[in-house]
């Protein structure tokens, strides 16, 4: 690793994009955070800065706004790019298509249009598990079939698909690239400082039930009961925030390892290889928490498939990167971070 290399955060102010930005600097690595917080709060990487003790660069700006991404790429010498920044609410995508088209894909073809111009071409693409639709056979490797069930999804493929492009151009001018396909990341930081912070009723399970449990909401309704699963409910394989943010820094060393010669697109599963079902997760809720969350089995939700996990055993042995958190501290450090943020960053 180049000592203190800078790396652009693009949505480094976000749930993912802050404990990432934490992690690299932990690891010497100094972070250039963009983000318009659409979705976000400055205060989420204040909160990094107290806990790692130094300042970081914030940039409040929307990534498809050229000139002023052009001026972060002047001010800065970047070795690499993590790309986190996109709309993500898979429902809402349905609703507002063209949003999510205009968002993801404008933003992203803005950043890679500038990455070309500043000489910059290693970067970490924000993938995920939606990628591979509802999967023929689990667990899902890197090389199983891709699919998109909404355009949220379809707009994770087509970043892909631009990347992989990029990648076998005739130019050969050398792009670097990992794709991270993320399974269902939950968790937060131990200090339980920064933590996951939806707008409004969350959509995902987690922080539902986070809400359920501390009283702010009645009830979980829990989609499915009647799932070919052994309960009934859709099994996923949760990862710990923080093991993910960790897989970030070791696709960087990937990336920055001299070994690694020409053009590539790669993609890696970071994953931990279980699956979990909704109701096995409520269980370990009341173990580890001694909290009973209210919850009743509603129909299923329009989209959901019974089960995908991932065989993470390429990025184990490529990225020399391996989840080391358990489901009991996804649960304790979300509880902790829901117990000392009840209102979250504001
Ligand atoms: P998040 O919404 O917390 O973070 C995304 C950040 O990007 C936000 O801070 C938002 O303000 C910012 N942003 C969005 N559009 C922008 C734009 N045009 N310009 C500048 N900033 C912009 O989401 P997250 O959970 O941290 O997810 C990060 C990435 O990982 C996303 O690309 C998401 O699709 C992907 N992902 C997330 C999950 C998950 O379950 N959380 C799973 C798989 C993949
Ligand atoms: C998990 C399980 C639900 C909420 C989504 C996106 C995916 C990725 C991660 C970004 C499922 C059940 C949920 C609730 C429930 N994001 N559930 N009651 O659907 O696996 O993945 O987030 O890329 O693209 O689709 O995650 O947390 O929404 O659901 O019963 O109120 O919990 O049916 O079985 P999902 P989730």
């Amino acid at each position: 690793m180049t000592e203190k290399s800078q790396i652009l955060v693009t949505g480094g102010a976000g749930y993912i994009g802050s404990h990432s930005v934490l992690a690299l600097c932990e690891a010497g690595y100094e972070p250039i955070v963009v983000d318009n917080l659409d979705n976000s709060s400055h205060e989420s990487i204040k909160r990094v800065e107290s806990i790692v003790g130094r300042s970081i660069k914030f940039y409040k700006l929307d990534i498809r706004d050229h000139q002023k991404l052009k001026d972060v790429f002047i001010n800065h010498s970047f070795a690499s790019v993590v790309h986190f920044c996109g709309l993500k609410a898979v429902g809402e995508s349905v609703v507002y298509p063209l949003k999510y088209y205009e968002n993801n894909l404008a933003g992203t073809i803005t950043l890679l249009k500038l990455m070309e111009d500043f000489q910059v071409r290693k970067m970490i693409f924000s993938s995920s598990a939606t990628v591979y639709g509802d999967p023929d056979e689990v667990p899902v490797k890197e090389d199983s079939k891709r699919f998109a069930t909404n355009p949220y999804g379809r707009t994770k493929l087509m970043i892909e698909d631009i990347c992989f492009d990029l990648a076998n151009t005739k130019k050969r001018d050398n792009w670097q690239i990992a794709l991270l396909r993320y399974f269902n990341p939950i968790g937060a930081h131990e200090s339980g400082l920064i933590g996951e912070n939806p707008k409004g009723i969350p959509n995902n399970l987690m922080p539902f039930i986070l809400k359920v449990a501390s009283g702010e909401l009645d009830q979980l309704k829990v989609f499915g009961g009647d799932y070919p699963t052994n309960d009934g409910t859709g099994r996923r394989d949760y990862i710990h925030v923080m093991d993910l943010a960790e897989g970030h820094v070791a696709a960087i060393a990937w990336l920055e390892n001299e070994l690694l010669q020409g053009s590539i697109c790669q993609a890696f599963n970071l994953g931990t290889g279980n699956s979990v079902s909704v109701l096995e997760l409520l269980h370990e809720f009341f173990l580890s928490i001694g909290v009973k969350v209210n919850y009743e089995i509603v129909d299923r939700r329009q989209g959901d498939i019974a089960e995908c996990y991932a065989d993470p055993s390429f990025a184990n042995q490529i990225l020399n990167w391996k989840t080391k958190r358990g489901l009991k501290e996804m649960i304790e450090d979300g509880w902790k971070w829901q117990t000392l943020n009840p209102y979250g960053y504001s």
